[in-house]
């Protein structure tokens, strides 16, 4: 049956010229049939470099906004227009503008999860690839506003040294993902290497071997460095991880840390949204040409891992 499906979206990809991105924590059906998988900052670049006419963007909205800020001349997709990220949500523009108010001689960094909106309101993206770098090139006498992750933002002020301020948002998925997990993981697992998500909490990061973006995490693996790796971060990640690595073991540190927006991807959506040239995301110049200048600071900061 899926092969069936997979046959047609050849097909339609063919007739398109299209390209299929799909994020490392999608289904792993999706996974498997994109041209290229990868984190926030690598879905970027791709995105960014693709010559293809049409991105099919497997992920959520943010992810497909920042392709097609970054690709303006693409037609860029979401299979599902509900895809949302709850993260994104927990700021508005107004809101940034009034922190910008409060805080005047601050540099404005922002995650990549957020909305377009945001992005123009901030000097800076970054992914939680380079978030350490993008604040290390900063002058070190300028405050920082970091929105919306404090998860990721803390993480970067322990790293950095830096005066950051925080904005309460959170990744309604990772905060599933408890020291009480970890701890039963590495007790069954002592040998385990644990890989955690910088959107995770501190105490959760704490007890963690590794703070990394999916990608990274995808890159150390394949290093040869243990036989076992507890995964703190979306399980999405494990297909990936399992399918590179078939000798090595994988345990979902939370079998409760799943993102059910970036799971409303489907096949038989990707072929819908193929046919029917939907959902196209567009934005409006004056904010797409604004968010470009912090996305274009964002792609040219290289992670140092
Ligand atoms: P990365 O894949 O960039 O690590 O991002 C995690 C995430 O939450 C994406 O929504
Ligand atoms: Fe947003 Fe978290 Fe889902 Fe990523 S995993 S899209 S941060 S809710």
């Amino acid at each position: 049956m899926n092969e069936k499906l997979i046959r047609k979206i050849e097909q339609l990809k063919e007739r398109r010229n299209a390209v299929i991105l799909a994020h490392n924590y999608q289904p792993g059906e999706i996974q498997d049939l994109a041209d290229f998988t990868g984190d926030s900052l690598g879905l970027s670049i791709k995105a960014s470099q693709t010559d293809a006419d049409t991105i099919v963007f497997c992920g959520v909205l943010f992810m497909a906004e920042t392709a097609a800020i970054l690709s303006p001349d693409k037609t860029v997709l979401l299979p599902e227009i509900n895809a949302g990220c709850p993260m994104a949500d927990m700021i508005t523009a107004d809101q940034l503008r009034q922190l910008k108010q409060e805080h005047p001689e601050a540099l404005v960094v922002c995650y990549v999860n957020s909305s377009a909106e945001v992005k123009a309101e901030s000097d800076y993206c970054c992914t939680s690839a380079n978030a350490v770098e993008v604040v290390r090139s900063l002058p070190e006498d300028k405050q920082v506003l970091f929105v919306p992750d404090q998860h990721l933002g803390q993480f970067v002020a322990e790293k950095t040294g830096r005066d950051i301020t925080l904005w309460p948002g959170y990744c309604t998925s990772h905060v599933f993902i408890t020291t009480d997990d970890i701890q039963a993981a590495k007790a069954k697992y002592p040998e385990a290497i644990v890989m955690a998500h910088p959107e995770c909490t501190e105490p959760v990061k704490a007890l963690a071997d590794e703070l990394l973006s999916t990608s990274q995490m995808l890159k150390l693996a394949a290093q040869g460095v243990a036989r076992q790796f507890i995964i703190a971060t979306e399980t999405g990640i494990i297909h990936s991880l399992k399918k590179q690595n078939p000798d090595l073991e994988f345990i979902p540190a939370s079998h409760r840390a799943i993102c059910p927006n970036m799971k409303k991807i489907t096949l038989d959506k990707v072929i819908a949204s193929l046919e029917e040239m939907q959902y196209e995301i567009t934005l409006p110049e004056a904010i797409s040409t604004r968010a470009k200048k912090a996305l274009d600071r964002m792609v040219e900061i290289l992670p140092t891992k």
